[in-house]
């Protein structure tokens, strides 16, 4: 697809934020989170960049994921952060993959589907969303072992990692740990001790255990919104072209509901980018910002579905064909998911996966 809309993917941004999370974190080893297509930067070539960066497993969330790196070539262990299906067991077992279970069916199926095959066990201490439940964790870790499977990890997911300094993190651990100590008490191996996301990883030392699981950090994001103690490069540049140049009088408004009425005669750039390729109708509505030549400009009105406009009034200098960056640096100035997300209302996550395919990746350098 020709657009002039694109996202660029720094690479080693990726590698370079995995090498930094990974000297930080040591002797614990790193996987990271690459599902939902890389954090919208794309699934294998993040891996990539990932393992190049000292990564030695990553993770996604469905069996389809990790089938679409091993095709691309991606040979890393993969894990499974939930536990599949029947079918997405069978997927995970033709390519290789490492999946999650936490159920006695779970358990069955898998040692059926592939007998002797490396499997993790997750436990719910707390985020109440998957996993055994602390009553049973250690006894499903038998389970599995007794029937032949190989446990080559036993970990868990903090609810309140992104505020490190709440009491709730350390009842987690705890409650993590009781299972490790019944595990230890019964002779049992956990394997991979895990439990950090990247808010953990970096803020909260004692969640790291053996493994941390990052996503964000490896992206270039500041989890937490807390000055992350290794320098973190975004990833991830969303820029598009000025496509049209539109002089709107005094009292007209611009876009759809006419949200925005120009209060002087307004010169609108219209950028080929809307809310179909993942920037919400409403940035527009809560004052979100653009880069053009170096300088910030206001989106006017409501985003649509294939295109926004921006105010570029008092500045002779913007034409057709000039580069518009939404998403990263242009000069001097720089726009973070975390500020879309602040004027959004959500957090940085969602605006990153919320980039869709009709946008092309590109890959400098
Ligand atoms: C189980 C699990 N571990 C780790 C992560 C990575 O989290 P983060 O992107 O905050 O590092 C996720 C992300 O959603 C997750 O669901």
């Amino acid at each position: 697809m020709s657009r002039p809309s694109l996202i660029d993917v720094d690479l080693d941004a990726i590698r370079a934020n995995v090498a930094a999370v990974a000297a930080f974190v040591a002797p614990a080893s790193v996987c990271v989170v690459v599902k939902a297509d890389g954090y919208g930067h794309g699934a294998a070539d993040a891996a990539r960049a990932a393992v190049a960066g000292g990564a030695s497993w990553l993770a996604v969330a469905l069996a389809g994921e990790g089938a679409e790196l091993r095709a691309a070539g991606v040979d890393t262990p993969v894990m499974l952060l939930s536990e599949p299906t029947e079918a997405e067991l069978r997927v995970a077992a033709t390519h290789d993959l490492t999946p999650t279970l936490y159920t006695e069916a779970g358990v069955r199926s898998a040692a059926a589907i592939r007998p002797g095959w490396s499997v993790q066990v997750k436990v719910d201490t707390g985020m109440h969303r998957v996993g055994a439940p602390v009553g049973v964790a250690a006894g499903l870790v038998r389970t599995a072992l007794d029937a032949g499977l190989v446990v080559v990890g036993t970990f868990t997911h903090l609810a309140l990692a992104d505020t490190p300094e709440r009491p709730e993190n350390r009842v987690q651990l705890d409650r993590f740990e009781g299972v490790l100590a019944e595990l230890a008490g019964s002779g049992v191996d956990p394997g991979l001790r895990h439990a950090a996301n990247s808010a953990a990883a970096l803020h909260l030392s004692e969640a790291r255990y053996d493994l941390v699981r990052v996503g964000l950090a490896a992206y270039g994001v500041a989890p937490a919104r807390l000055e992350p103690p290794v320098t973190l490069r975004p990833a991830l540049r969303l820029r598009s072209r000025v496509s049209y140049l539109n002089h709107v009088p005094a009292g007209e408004g611009v876009s759809y509901g006419w949200h925005h009425v120009a209060d002087e005669p307004t010169c609108v750039a219209v950028v080929p980018l809307g809310y179909a390729d993942g920037v919400p109708r409403n940035l527009g509505l809560a004052g979100g910002e653009v880069l053009v030549g170096g300088r910030r400009r206001r989106i006017v009105g409501a985003v649509t579905m294939d295109q926004l406009m921006v105010d570029v009034t008092g500045d002779g200098s913007v034409g057709i064909g000039d580069e518009v960056v939404l998403l990263g640096a242009q000069g001097d100035e720089a726009i973070s998911a975390q500020e879309w997300a602040d004027r959004l209302g959500t957090i940085p996550y969602e605006v990153l996966v919320g980039f869709g395919t009709r946008l092309p990746r590109s890959y400098p350098g």
